[in-house]
């Protein structure tokens, strides 16, 4: 058969992959919707490939096809070329039905599936009053039995048939045909042109309301744009619309790809797993990202709306027109994908901030997950359940490891191996290998060793020594990578490292760096490292000039300079790359925390240090000709994750209050300037634009802290406010004490907004994450609380997943009851929907630095969830790769 079958221990290689032996030439899917239960069935035009299959006597070509299934199907028949087949108890109960065809095949298959039960959101499942479908990766075989594997591409024609009380029927591709039909129902027929994989597929019945406009591409098509919500929701839409005919135009403008049918819907809905799904012609929204404006979402939510339309809309190229061979191949998709929706959205703002945040994340939460028992590669070689590959590693490492190939070939060679990737590959189900080889043979260039950032896991981890020889004036940099301790982690070969370097000298000048043997220098270089040690020597250096090493982090790798503070408050101070003076920044916060973590409290040489680097912040926030987004970030302390991850031995407890210590102390050096831009903002909060809102967020943080009486009435004040950004700047910084002002402030926005079901996601993300107030029992009154909603995921992540991912003072408590708390909640979860149970676990995972006594509290946690329920195969995967860690 085509793909990879599951061995006995549920293991699939990537090693293991064939050739199908049949295509299927087109499809026909016949969806009847009723109350109590669903008809769905499937013909199949299937002809098995010449070259693979075996030719039988009358000189056809034979070949296998397997039907893949799910336990939720109840079968109901079965016809290849018109004669029924008997499917056997065995193939019924492996969920896999095995054909052998002769020429030519019509197979037609019906079963009956029931929406209303599915509570794990895969397949077609109800989502309030509507129906939707979620097929990506394997949900296609929960709605029909189909040789359900992303390398079968096929043409999609569907027919929805329902009751009235849903009058909007949609599908992929164009409406060609709709009626009436008896009973009070009603149909729709849907196709689509371009062959696609069954993971593509979706459908949705509803009673919507549209939101329409449209968009002309270069060469003159008008294409229908629309957006499908709720009832009421329809003035929630604007946002969502900009973005994507922003989307559209800017993928015109870099990458010369236009949309490719006449019509581009979106459906929101409240019920969803993930973010969102790029269903060709037909994205699913997770409404959350979508329904959005100024005075329901912030800042950084409107970002993130605008970024997901985006992302989803660019995979129209990089995943539907060019898709995944199989299921190993992910990040060819979203590692491509997530890399273009981050140009974009540095194109559409400020590249700098977004390039900072953009870092901030991959540490605060690739990283961890590199280094853990959970690492895989960006292209995993083995999985259990797919799911669980839809990781920051497959997507933002993935990512990064694209961009470094800017970084090695040029932006120019790089724009012209991805034109010719598509070019290739277009209409195809293509593999990383088939994209590094289009880009060696557009750049004439070899990447055999760039290939293993695809096969190795871990963040490599780069060690730099520096030695200046002040008789000739040289600087020489000695780089030494290498690849962590972690039985997860199965090869360690030298890996291709471009690192993009400047030189500032004392006074905080760009200086040209100067190559040993070469006349000419140039402002900017960059290095690609290639073993694991190297040493690359510059000319003509002043002695006090300071390396910035990997600007714009050219490489996802764990730098670990030898500068010294000093130097860094230059690099704070005065680099041109906004990411080497935020990456700067971090550093010297991150060693103040080590130092009272380690003296246990600000002595007076940790308080001499915080005064020096207090006032590099106050000449930050004096700095003409800066951004205030940019001064915001620059001020903002490094994650806890990040200074875990500077620690052999791990208490995040400790970690926590030595950073609050750090956010106050800062916070009392700076107060004065401080203060005089919030009031200065204060005065018309109205008029101040997302720069400075992003300010006056980072700001009032600090502030609160120092327990003075103003910033609490100024938060306060905040928090009242129309505009969401600056109402949650307040209620954020309030919500780090007990205060009565935080009490009054969360009252008064729960009154406010109870009836706006995602405004209140907001609002238990704050009661979860407050360090003085959450605890597992407050977490459980909250999931009693009239929003809450058990069978949505956001709210199940932003009670529980936050509580586990911010609360540090409350996850984290030494008795063991945040863990607890969270392996109970997801026994429960797991039962319904396996894929957020399975994501929702691995806080509980994270533990290799960790006390002793620590790790024992959760893998003591995680043993309890594992002997007293029957686990998901995605549960299983995650506890079973936690708790026995394969060498
Ligand atoms: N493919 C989606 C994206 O990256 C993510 C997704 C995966 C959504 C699985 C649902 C289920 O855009
Ligand atoms: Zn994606």
């Amino acid at each position: 058969m085509n793909n990879l079958i599951s061995g006995s221990d549920c293991t699939i290689r990537r090693g293991d992959y064939t050739f199908p032996e049949c295509q299927v030439d087109d499809v026909h899917l016949n969806i009847a919707i009723y109350d109590d239960h669903t008809r769905v069935t499937g013909t199949y035009t299937i002809t098995p490939l010449p070259h693979t299959g075996e030719v039988s006597q009358g000189g056809e070509a034979t070949g296998k096809i397997t039907l893949w299934g799910d336990d939720t199907l109840r079968f109901i028949s079965l016809t290849v070329n018109g004669k029924s087949v008997h499917a056997d108890e065995k193939s019924l109960a492996a969920n896999a039905i095995t054909l052998t065809l002769s020429g030519a095949s019509t197979v037609v298959i019906t079963s009956d599936i029931n929406p209303d039960a599915n509570t794990a959101l895969e397949g077609l499942y109800r989502s309030g009053g509507m129906y939707c479908t979620q097929c990506e990766p394997e949900g296609f075989r929960r709605i029909i039995w189909y040789p359900d594997h992303p390398d079968i591409l096929s043409v999609f024609t569907t027919r929805i048939e329902a009751s009235k009380s849903l009058p909007f029927l949609l599908s992929n591709g164009n409406l060609t045909d709709q009626g009436d039909l008896p009973d009070d129902r009603h149909f729709a027929v849907w196709h689509d042109p371009h062959p696609k994989p069954s993971y593509l597929f979706a459908m949705v019945a509803g009673d919507l309301e549209l939101v329409e406009d449209h968009f002309i591409t270069n060469d003159g098509r008008r294409v229908a744009l629309q957006i499908y919500v709720e009832h009421g929701n329809a003035h929630l839409c604007g946002h969502a619309m900009k973005s994507l005919k922003k989307s559209m135009k800017w993928d015109e403008d870099v990458f010369g790809l236009s949309y490719d049918l006449d019509v581009f819907m979106i459906v929101a809905v409240s019920h969803f797993n993930m973010g969102a799904m790029e269903n060709k012609g037909l994205n699913i929204f997770n409404s959350k990202y979508v329904l959005a404006n100024t005075k329901t979402a912030t800042d950084d939510d409107l970002d993130r709306v605008e970024s997901i339309i985006a992302h989803e809309y660019f995979h129209n190229w990089t995943g539907n027109r060019i898709t995944c061979r199989d299921w190993f191949q992910l990040t060819l998709k979203e590692g491509l994908t997530v890399y273009r929706d981050q140009e974009f959205t540095a194109d559409m703002h400020s590249r700098g901030v977004k390039r900072i945040n953009d870092v901030a994340l991959l540490k605060a939460i690739q990283f961890p997950e590199d280094a853990s028992p959970t690492a895989h590669p960006i292209r995993p070689e083995t999985y259990q359940e797919i799911n669980n590959f839809y990781t920051p590693t497959v997507y933002e490492k993935g990512a990064e490891v694209i961009r470094m190939l800017e970084h090695i070939l040029g932006k120019v060679g790089f724009m012209k191996g991805v034109a010719l990737y598509i070019k290739t590959h277009d209409g195809q189900a293509a593999t990383c290998e088939d994209f590094i080889v289009a880009m060696e043979n557009a750049n004439q260039a070899n990447l055999s060793q760039f290939r293993h950032w695809y096969s190795q896991a871990g963040t490599p981890k780069v060690k730099v020594s520096r030695h200046y020889d002040s008789s000739k004036n040289t600087l020489t940099i000695q780089f030494h990578q290498s690849i962590p301790e972690n039985p997860a982690i199965h090869t360690r070969q030298e890996l291709v490292i471009p690192i993009c370097m400047g030189l500032v000298s004392a006074d905080g000048k760009p200086l040209p760096l100067i190559k040993e043997g070469q006349k000419k220098g140039t402002k900017e270089c960059v290095i690609t490292l290639t073993e694991k040690k190297e040493t690359h020597r510059f000319e003509n250096v002043p002695a006090d000039a300071v390396p910035s090493l990997m600007r714009g982090f050219s490489a996802p790798v764990q730098l670990d300079s030898d500068l010294n503070s000093d130097e860094l408050l230059l690099l704070l101070a005065a680099d041109k790359d906004s990411y080497g003076r935020w990456n700067a920044g971090q550093e010297l916060m991150k060693s103040l925390i080590l130092d009272i973590i380690k003296h246990e409290n600000i002595n007076d040489s940790i308080n001499f240090n915080i005064n020096k680097l207090s006032s590099s912040f106050i000449a930050i926030l004096e700095e003409k000709n800066l951004d205030y987004a940019v001064k915001a970030e620059l001020l903002k302390l490094p994650s806890q994750q990040v200074v875990e991850a500077a620690l052999q031995l791990v208490d995040p407890l400790a970690v926590w209050s030595a950073r609050r210590k750090l956010a106050k102390a800062i916070a009392r050096h700076i107060w004065v300037p401080a203060q005089a831009i919030i009031t200065r903002f204060m005065t018309d909060l109205g008029k101040c634009d997302a720069g400075q809102r992003r300010l006056l967020n980072v700001l009032i943080h600090l502030l609160v802290l120092t327990r003075e009486e103003k910033p609490y009435q100024q938060a306060l004040l905040m928090a009242g406010h129309k505009n969401m950004t600056i109402s949650m700047a307040g209620l954020g910084a309030l919500n780090q004490s007990d205060a009565a002002e935080r009490m009054q402030a969360m009252a008064e926005f729960e009154e406010r907004w109870k009836n706006d079901s995602l405004v209140m996601e907001k609002w238990f993300s704050l009661e979860a994450s407050c360090p003085y107030v959450s605890t597992p029992k407050h977490c459980d009154e909250l999931m009693r609380h009239p929003a809450f909603d058990p069978g949505n995921p956001n709210k199940l992540r932003s009670v529980i997943s936050v509580f586990a991912a911010l609360n540090y003072r409350m996850f984290y408590a030494n008795d063991g009851s945040g863990y607890l708390f969270l392996a109970h909640h997801i026994a429960e979860i797991d039962a319904r929907n396996p894929q957020i149970a399975a994501r929702m676990v691995l806080p509980l995972t994270r533990f290799s630095r960790y006390h002793e006594d620590r790790q024992a509290l959760m893998k003591g946690a995680l043993i309890r969830l594992k002997t007293a329920k029957t686990l998901s195969s995605d549960l299983s995967e995650v506890i079973e790769k936690t708790l026995s860690p394969k060498r």
